[in-house]
């Protein structure tokens, strides 16, 4: 399973890359939005430091625009995949980036249907949104569950990224439903460092550690 991280901050993404711990990023127009910084060149010093995927949004709205927009983005590095929203005109762009070599991202997943949609247009990545969908009293895990679950009866190849998770057990569960890969907000993963048990094991060594030099001494 990869983790990818769900930011546009520099200081987060370096942090986790230090770590050692994920595989790629992924921005949106909000997260790039909070930075205030020129988006080229945000997404150009995020390719610098991340080995993997990174996924940049276009904001256009007509096929023409977002192949457009696309290009530019992908001109700035081999590993930026193109975010693009689950709309007819999307999927448009999805098969004409796909034709030049350019891969997708499909975001704004909320049903099995679109998923299969994205897929057929030959989305890389296809996103479901979990948080937004439990914040509706619907069950994002069951989503992505449900997703990975049929595309695998069919071999539909569409990686499957769970996004918009809030908590720790988000990940756990994610995990259970079978996705490749799950896009976590900086928090989210610095709390999956936590248990009580380590640090109180530490707390323990140490201090057992401490008493025994004390007496040798
Ligand atoms: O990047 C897409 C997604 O992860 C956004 O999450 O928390 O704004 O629903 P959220």
């Amino acid at each position: 399973m990869k983790l990818f991280l769900d930011t546009a901050n520099l200081k987060e993404i370096e942090q986790a890359v230090a770590w050692g711990v994920i595989d790629g990023v992924t921005t949106n127009p909000t997260l790039v939005a909070k930075e205030g910084k020129d988006f080229k060149q945000l997404l150009a010093e995020i390719c610098r430091l991340v080995p993997g995927p990174v996924s940049a949004e276009v904001i256009a709205t007509s096929t023409v625009e977002m192949v457009r927009e696309a290009e530019e983005l992908a001109s700035i590095a081999p590993q930026v995949v193109i975010k693009v929203p689950m709309t007819p005109n999307g999927l448009q762009a999805v098969v004409a980036l796909r034709e030049k070599g350019i891969r997708c991202n499909v975001t704004l997943v909320f049903s099995f249907n679109q998923a299969l949609l994205a897929a057929k247009a030959g989305a890389a990545y296809l996103s479901p949104f979990l948080g937004r969908l439990d914040d509706l009293g619907y069950s994002g895990v069951g989503l992505v569950a449900e997703i990975c679950g049929i595309f695998r009866q069919y071999a539909l190849k569409s990686e499957v990224i769970a996004a918009s998770i809030r908590h720790p057990l988000h990940v756990v569960e994610v995990a259970r439903a079978g996705a490749q890969i799950a896009t976590l907000p900086f928090g989210v993963l610095s709390q999956m460092f936590k248990h009580p048990l380590t640090d109180l094991g530490i707390e323990r060594f140490l201090a057992d550690w401490s008493r025994a030099n004390q007496n040798n001494k």
